[in-house]
Parts: structure tokens; C-alpha cells; sequence
């Protein structure tokens, strides 16, 4: 059985989630249902990026004396979040917990054995937000771009790995593999960083009471990026990634460090990098520490959990910006969801179940008919190449268009004036619907969930999409999938 791993960044633990941190999930969840339906063995990896210096300040700001507590107690809201987005996620991983300290501790080993770790000075700026030493190019007006903070100057006793060594080799599978790194605007420009030279990472810091002893000088600790990226080896059997889902902000430390990391341990290489880019608010990034976020939990209860994901997925091309706007989420789910797709399933199951408590069998596959079904086919095909390329919002646009001439085939029916027309209108439109329902299924679980489980199909595979696959003789139960706001 072919497998799919996918897996989110791993979150830091200074902040409650935000609808910010809500994009990769929802990404990485409408892959993984995807390759789920496919029939793909499938895991998806999320968790809490904890060992950072900014969990200690955060649990003192908050007034928590441990600072495990504090993790504790933070890790429980994110979990509860995310379970109230009804994320399908197979694991949730947490940095300080013993079974990842020990894959630390044994890539660790594999690197110093390598020859690749050595001792020396970092004199160099160092930005809190970003967890990593930062280089003046980088910054604008002197404050980091992204933290819109100035970094502090640090010299320190560190130590290194060696990342220059595989600079080479780094870029050799960069450009070998035109699809390693996606999109193809992300992987020029780290393309471009790398053939301006590398240099070797610092990966330890002074011991502060908090993080992973270095295993070979206790007065350390590992360096948060150094331990976090390691945390996607956890599901062994599932390793190579087949995709790392990451914000534009740390897909240097995924396409650069992360590979170097592994070339020394001798680590197969994950398959793809996917790096997306930000919602924003009025242009600027959403962000707690920009103080522009927008609570994941509030629009759930005001919106419901798919009308979020979908507008994930609809709202903004894969690896652009987009501004978040309660009033577009708004507008996507009442004529979207609710006016099109919601509307043809309730309308087509309804006007059934009244005339004939059942689906009808099709009396005759007349012209307009034919071009319904080969539509239907259409869709499925290409909503297949379009997902293929991270089109997601292309994929959901002709997905809506089918919904669209679903409606528009029942509405030049009138089944409800010319009985005659009635049993076709029922029996293509709940078809329509039902294809619709199940190619939406990756985007929004669980509305599709409740119109296939209607239908009596319970777990369709992928495959049947495309097809006229709800048979005459099914019992109607109309359903409503969304509700106006
Ligand atoms: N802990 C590191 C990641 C380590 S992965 C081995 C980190 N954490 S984070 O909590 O700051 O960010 C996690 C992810 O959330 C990043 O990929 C970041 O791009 C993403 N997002 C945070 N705010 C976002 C938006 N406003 N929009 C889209 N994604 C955003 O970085």
C-alpha cells in the first residue's frame, strides 16, 4: 500500500493559536484527508515547538513559577483548538517529551561522529522572535522584517555545525529535483541565498534551565531550531516525509539547515517542501505579537469549522499572501456554501423525497443530460490535476461550477411544472450533488460527511467521484449542509 506523511510546523508556545496558525493546519489536513480517500496509507504530524527561550519569558510573564507547567497547561489549549477544528491529525508531538529528546540525543550522535560539530566563538545579532542569528541584509531600518524588532548583539561561546560543507550537495538536489521545493518563486529565492554562501549554524546555547542538555557539554543547550526540526522523524516507519507544509517565514531553516542536518546524518532526504504564504491584516502579517490576531475558536462557533477550512483553501492561490476578512469568510459561505452546493443537495433530495421517497431512475439521457455527465467526469479529472499542483483554489472554483450547473440543469427541468421532467431533475442533480459532496470531502470533512452519509455512502473512495454513483432506489433524506448568516 502506497503511504503519504505529511507533516505542520511545529508551534511555539509563548501564544494561544491564532487563525494565522490555523493555514497550515488546514492545509496539511485536506492533504492528508485527500491521500486518505485515495487509499494512501496516511499520517499527519502536528505538535508544539516547546524548548524555546520564549516559553521561559512566557511563563514568567504569566506568572507561572514552572515553566513545565506553563507548557502543560498551554499544550491544552492548542490541543482543545484543535480538536474543536476537528483536525484528523495521527499524532501530536510535544519537544519536551522523552520520546522526542531521544531522537535528539541519537541524531545528535550521528553528526559529532561525523566530524560535522566543532567549538568556537558566535559574535553576531541575534533575533528573539525568529529563535536564530539573522544578518544584517536581512533587516529593515534595523529591526527584523518580520518581528518589526531590532535583534540584539550577542557574542557567545558556541557550537557549530558544519552546514557550509553541504552547501554543495544541498543545492545539487535542489535543482536536480525541480519539484523538492514548491513554489517555484520560493525555491529561486533559496536558490539565490544558497549560491551566496553558506555559513555554518551555531546549534547550542548557554544552558538557561530549559531545553535539551547537549550531549556533550552539559553547560549548553541545543538550539530550538537545531531540536525542533528533528521532531518529524518521529513516526519512523512513515519517514521520508513525502511533504513539510511551512510558512515562507522558515522555509530556509526546512530547504537549508534541515537538509544539511540530515546529509550528515545520513538520513533519507523528505520529498517536497511546500512553503505558503501569510494571511494578512491590512498587509501585515497576522500575528499575537503584531497584535492583529483573530481567536480560532470564536470563528468556529460563529462560522462553523468548514466554512474556515474551505475559505482556507478558496481565498488565497497557494504561496501568495491574502488579507483575512471575516467579512470575505462571510461572503464565500453564503454564496458559496449555502447558495450553491447547500442549496442544489437540499433541493434536489427534498423535491425527491416528496414525489418519489426515493432516487428515480433516469428516464432518458437526452443531450443536456450527456453534457452533465461528461461535466460531472470533467470536474473529477480535473480537480485531480489541480490538487496535483497545490491549485487549491482553482480545484474548489470548478468544483463550485459543477455545483453551479447542477443547479442550473434542475432550474431548466422545472420539475415542479412538467412532471414528465421529474424523475431526470431528481436523479442527475442529486448526482451532481453527491459529486460534489464527495470532491469538497478533503476541504470540508464534515458537511460532506453528512450529505454522503444521507445518501447511505458511508466512506466512499476517491474513485467513485466522477461517476454517477448514487443509485436509483436510494432512500432521500434531505439534509441542510450550511446555514445563511
Ligand atoms: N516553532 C517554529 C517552527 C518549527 S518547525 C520545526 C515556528 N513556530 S510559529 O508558531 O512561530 O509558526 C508556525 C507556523 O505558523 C509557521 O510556518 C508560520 O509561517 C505559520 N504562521 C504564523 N502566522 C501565520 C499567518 N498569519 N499566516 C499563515 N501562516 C502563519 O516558526
Amino acid at each position: 500500500m502506497e503511504s503519504f506523511y505529511v507533516t505542520t510546523p511545529i508551534f511555539y508556545i509563548n501564544d494561544v493559536p491564532s487563525v494565522g496558525h490555523v493555514y497550515p493546519l488546514t492545509i496539511c489536513d485536506g492533504l492528508a484527508r485527500l491521500n486518505r480517500l485515495r487509499g494512501k496509507k496516511t499520517f499527519f504530524l502536528t505538535g508544539l515547538d516547546e524548548n524555546s527561550v520564549k516559553t521561559i519569558a512566557a511563563a514568567k510573564k504569566a506568572g507561572v513559577e514552572s515553566v513545565q507547567e506553563y507548557a502543560d497547561e498551554m499544550a491544552e489549549k492548542w490541543v482543545s483548538t484543535w480538536r474543536k477544528l476537528e483536525y484528523s491529525n495521527d499524532d501530536f508531538i510535544r519537544t519536551t517529551q522523552e520520546r522526542h529528546k531521544s531522537v535528539v540525543r541519537d541524531f545528535f550522535d550521528k553528526v559529532y561522529k561525523k566530524g560535522d560539530i566543532y567549538k568556537g566563538v558566535y559574535e553576531g545579532l541575534y533575533c528573539e522572535g525568529c529563535e536564530a542569528f539573522v544578518r544584517e541584509s536581512d533587516l529593515e531600518d534595523g529591526n527584523c522584517a518580520l518581528h518589526l524588532k531590532p535583534p540584539k548583539a550577542l557574542k557567545e561561546q558556541n557550537y557549530f555545525f558544519k552546514l557550509s560543507k553541504y552547501q554543495e550537495q544541498i543545492l545539487e538536489h535542489i535543482e536536480k529535483n525541480p519539484l523538492f521545493i514548491q513554489p517555484a518563486s520560493r525555491r529561486r529565492e533559496i536558490i539565490n541565498f544558497i549560491k551566496e554562501g553558506l555559513d555554518d549554524t551555531s546549534i547550542s546555547r548557554p544552558a538557561n534551565g530549559w531545553g535539551i542538555p547537549l550531549p556533550i557539554d552539559e553547560k549548553q543547550v541545543i538550539w530550538v531550531w537545531f531540536d525542533a526540526l528533528i521532531n518529524y522523524l518521529q513516526p519512523k516507519e512513515f519517514w521520508p516525509a513525502d511533504a513539510h507544509v511551512v510558512g515562507k517565514d522558515i522555509a530556509r531553516f526546512h530547504c537549508i539547515t534541515w537538509i544539511g542536518m540530515l546529509l550528515s546524518a545520513a538520513i533519507e532526504l523528505p520529498k517536497s517542501i511546500l512553503a505558503h504564504g501569510f494571511f494578512t491584516v491590512n498587509g501585515q502579517k497576522m500575528s499575537k505579537s503584531l497584535g492583529n490576531a483573530i481567536d480560532p475558536n470564536y470563528l468556529a462557533g460563529k462560522y462553523g469549522v468548514d466554512a474556515i477550512k474551505y475559505f482556507v483553501f478558496r481565498e488565497i492561490p497557494f504561496g501568495e499572501d491574502g488579507d483575512f476578512s471575516e467579512k470575505e469568510l462571510k461572503n464565500r459561505l453564503n454564496t458559496e456554501l449555502v447558495a450553491n452546493w447547500s442549496n442544489l443537495f437540499y433541493r434536489s433530495t427534498s423535491f425527491g423525497q416528496k414525489l418519489f421517497g426515493k432516487l428515480p431512475g433516469p428516464k432518458a439521457e437526452g443531450g443536456e443530460e450527456k453534457k452533465l455527465v461528461a461535466k460531472i467526469a470533467l470536474t473529477k479529472a480535473q480537480v485531480d490535476e489541480l490538487v496535483d499542483k497545490n491549485e487549491f483554489h482553482h480545484a474548489l472554483e470548478k468544483i463550485m461550477e459543477l455545483s453551479s450547473e447542477g443547479n442550473k440543469f434542475f432550474q431548466d427541468k422545472k420539475p415542479w411544472e412538467l412532471r414528465e421532467n421529474a424523475e431526470d431533475a431528481v436523479f442527475y442533480a442529486v448526482n451532481v450533488a453527491a459529486n460534489v459532496s464527495l470532491l469538497m470531502a478533503p476541504f470540508t470533512p464534515s458537511a460532506s460527511k453528512t450529505a454522503l452519509d444521507s445518501l447511505g455512502v458511508v466512506n466512499p473512495p476517491w474513485g467513485l467521484a466522477g461517476t454517477l454513483f448514487v443509485k436509483p432506489g436510494t432512500p432521500l433524506a434531505p439534509v441542510m449542509l450550511f446555514k445563511k448568516i
